[in-house]
C-alpha cells in the first residue's frame, strides 16, 4: 500500500480513541512520528510483549526501530513531567536522547501555568471544563497574548528575565483570585525538568521536516485529543486549547497542507468523553455501565470514569468532513461483544422539534434518533483476519462505512499491538 510522505493519524471523538495503539502499530512503515499539538493533557496507551506504557509528551513511535520522532511546535511541554517520562522510558531501555527531537517553538508549560489551571477551574464553579490540570489553557493562552515562553528561549541569555516576568504576571492572577499555592517545590522539579531536558537535541523543526521531505523520508503525525475537543470546531468551551484537527498537523509542525496524504480518523466503536460538556448519546443505563466496564474506561492521565454512549454518526461524520479523512480505524470493537443489539446515532431531533444529521452550533437539548443493528455476540480478541468476522460485525462496519462515506481499514479487536486486523489494500 502507497504511504505519502506525511500521513496523519487523529481521534475523530472526544479523545482516547486509540490513537497511540495504533501509531506503535505504524510507527515501521515510517521513517519519523511526529506529535503537532497538546502536551500531558493527552495519555496515549501502549501494550505489548505483557508490557504497558503511556505515553503523555513523547511521540508513541519510539518502540518499533529506532525511528525518530518530534515533538512539534504546536505542543506545549512541562519539563518535569516530560523528565519523567522520558526517565521512565530509558529505565525501560528505550534510547531517547539521540532520535527525540524537541522544536525551539513549542512552549514551556510553567509551574505556574499548573496553579494557574487549577485556579481558573475553581473559580468557574458549576461550569467547570474538567481540564487535566496539567496547565494546557494558561499556557496556549500565553502563546496566543505572545507572552509565552519557549523551549528555545531555555538556550537565551534572558531566559531567567522572562521567566520572572510570566511568572510575575501569573502570580498577579493567582492572587487576584485568592488561589494558595506553594510555588517552590513545583519550581524546584521544574528546573531539574529543564536542566534534564537541555540534553535533549532542539531543532528547528519546520527546517528539519522539510529537509526529510527533501530526501524522500516519511512522516506519520500523532494527534492527540480528539475533533470534537479542537478549539475551533469541538463543543465549545468544553473542549482543549489547541486545534486538534488535521489542520493542526499543518501549524503544529510547518507543512503545507499538498504535503498531507493518508489522513487516518480513529473511533471507537462506541463513544466516551471525560470531563465536561455535551454527550448527546450518554447512556446513564446499564448498557454505559457495561461499556465502561468491558471498556476499562478510565482516564490515562487523570483517573477519571470516562462517560460512555453509542456511536454518535452526527458527530463522527462532522469529524471526518474537518479532517477529510481517508482511511478510518475502529477500535474496541470487542468491547461490543457481549451486546443483543447496537445502537448508532443518526441525526439529532432538536429542541424546536426539526431534525438534523448536521452537527449543530449548540448540543444544549438535543436527543439522539438511532438505528439498531443486530450483535454479534462472539469474541473478537482472538480473531486475526477479517475472514473470521461474524456476519453481524461485517454488517455493523459496512453501515459505518457507508454513512461516512469512508473506508475502516484497519479494525482493532484488543488493546494489544497483535490485536489489530489491517483491512487496507
Ligand atoms: P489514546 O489517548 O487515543 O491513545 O487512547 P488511550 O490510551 O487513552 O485509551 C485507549 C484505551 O483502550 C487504552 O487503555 C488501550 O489499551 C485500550 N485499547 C486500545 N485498543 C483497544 C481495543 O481494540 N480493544 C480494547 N478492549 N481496548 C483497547
Ligand atoms: P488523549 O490524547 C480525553 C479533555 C479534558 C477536558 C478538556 C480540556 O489521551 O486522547 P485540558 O487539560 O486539555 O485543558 O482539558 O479536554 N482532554 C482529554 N480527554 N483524552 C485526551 O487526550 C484529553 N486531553 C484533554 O478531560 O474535558
Ligand atoms: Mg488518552
Amino acid at each position: 500500500m502507497k504511504t505519502e510522505k506525511i500521513d496523519v493519524l487523529l481521534g475523530l471523538q472526544w479523545g482516547d480513541e486509540g490513537k497511540g495503539k495504533v501509531v506503535d502499530v505504524l510507527t515501521p512503515r515510517y521513517d519519523v512520528v511526529a506529535r503537532f499539538q497538546g502536551g500531558p493533557n493527552a495519555g496515549h496507551t501502549l501494550i505489548f510483549d505483557d508490557k504497558k506504557f503511556v505515553l503523555k509528551s513523547i511521540p508513541s513511535g519510539v518502540f518499533q526501530g529506532n525511528k525518530q520522532n518530534i515533538i512539534g511546535n504546536g505542543m506545549v511541554l512541562d519539563a518535569a513531567l516530560f523528565k519523567a517520562e522520558a526517565e521512565s522510558l530509558e529505565a525501560a531501555g528505550i534510547d531517547l536522547k539521540n532520535r527525540l527531537l524537541i522544536s525551539k517553538k513549542a512552549h514551556l508549560i510553567l509551574p505556574t501555568h499548573r496553579l494557574m489551571d487549577s485556579a481558573l477551574e475553581a473559580s468557574k464553579g458549576s461550569n467547570k471544563v474538567g481540564t487535566t490540570g496539567r496547565g494546557i489553557g494558561p499556557t496556549y493562552t500565553d502563546k496566543v497574548a505572545r507572552t509565552g515562553v519557549r523551549v528555545g528561549d531555555l538556550l537565551r541569555p534572558d531566559f531567567e528575565e522572562r521567566y520572572a516576568a510570566a511568572r510575575a504576571a501569573h502570580e498577579r492572577t493567582l492572587k487576584s483570585l485568592n488561589f494558595e499555592y506553594d510555588l517552590a517545590p513545583l519550581e524546584k522539579a521544574w528546573r531539574e525538568g529543564i536542566e534534564y531536558m537541555k540534553q535533549f537535541k532542539f531543532v528547528d523543526s519546520e527546517h528539519y521536516v522539510a529537509n526529510l521531505l527533501s530526501e524522500g523520508k516519511t512522516i506519520l503525525c500523532e494527534g492527540a485529543q480528539g475533533t470534537m475537543l479542537d478549539i475551533d470546531f469541538g463543543s465549545y468551551p468544553f473542549v482543549t486549547s489547541s486545534n486538534t484537527i488535521c489542520a493542526g498537523a499543518c501549524t503544529g509542525l510547518g507543512v503545507a497542507p499538498r504535503n498531507i496524504g493518508k489522513v487516518y480518523g480513529i473511533m471507537k466503536a462506541y463513544c466516551t468523553r471525560v470531563g465536561s460538556g455535551p454527550f448527546p448519546t450518554e447512556l446513564f443505563d446499564k448498557d454505559g455501565e457495561a461499556l465502561s466496564d468491558r471498556g476499562h474506561e478510565f482516564g490515562a492521565v487523570t483517573g477519571r470514569r470516562r462517560r460512555c454512549g453509542w456511536v454518535d454518526l452526527v458527530a463522527l461524520r462532522y469529524a471526518v468532513r474537518l479532517n477529510g479523512v481517508t482511511d478510518l480505524i475502529l477500535m474496541k470493537s470487542d468491547v461490543l461483544d457481549t451486546f443483543p443489539t447496537i445502537k448508532a446515532c443518526v441525526a439529532y431531533k432538536l429542541p424546536d422539534g426539526t431534525q438534523t444529521d448536521e452537527f449543530p452550533f449548540d448540543c444544549e437539548g438535543v436527543e439522539p434518533i438511532y438505528e439498531e443493528l443486530p450483535g454479534w455476540k462472539t469474541d473478537l480478541t482472538k480473531v486475526q483476519d477479517e475472514d473470521e468476522f461474524p456476519e453481524e460485525f461485517n454488517n455493523y462496519i459496512t453501515f459505518l462505512e457507508e454513512y461516512l462515506e469512508t473506508p475502516v481499514s484497519i479494525v482493532s479487536v484488543g488493546p494489544d499491538r497483535h490485536q489489530t486486523i489491517v483491512r487496507e489494500k
